[in-house]
């Protein structure tokens, strides 16, 4: 099973294929999802520190791109877990105040178009 560690947490091991943003808020780590996991809001952004997440979805490209944000982290409701992975939160209900946002699904959506 995929171990993931994040920054002032620890390192717990996550079932192989889950969703990235499903596991840390399962794990208790505060993770923000303002649009439910559909790549629209990008609070959803952890910074990876070590490892190979999964390849980017065509989603996540253009709305990293569209804010300006594309090389500043990865969203961690497009990923799944497959292989070991260590990452920073950048956005949390505390340091917003905000809610996390509609619990996303099991599946990312869109449906993934990888760009490899
Ligand atoms: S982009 Fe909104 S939850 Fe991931």
């Amino acid at each position: 099973m995929p171990r993931v560690t994040v920054e002032n947490y620890g390192t717990f091991e996550i079932e192989t294929g889950k969703r990235l943003v499903l596991a840390l808020e399962d794990a208790g780590v505060d993770v923000l999802h303002r649009c439910g996991g559909k790549a629209r809001c990008t609070t959803c952004m952890v910074e990876v520190l070590s490892g190979e997440p999964t390849p980017m979805t065509a989603a996540e490209k253009t709305v990293l791109e569209a804010k300006g944000m594309f090389g500043q982290g990865r969203l961690s409701c497009q990923i799944t877990c497959e292989s070991d992975l260590s990452l920073r939160t950048i956005k949390t209900t505390t340091s917003t105040g905000l809610d996390a946002g509609t619990k996303p699904a099991e599946h990312i959506e869109p449906e993934p178009e990888y760009l490899g």
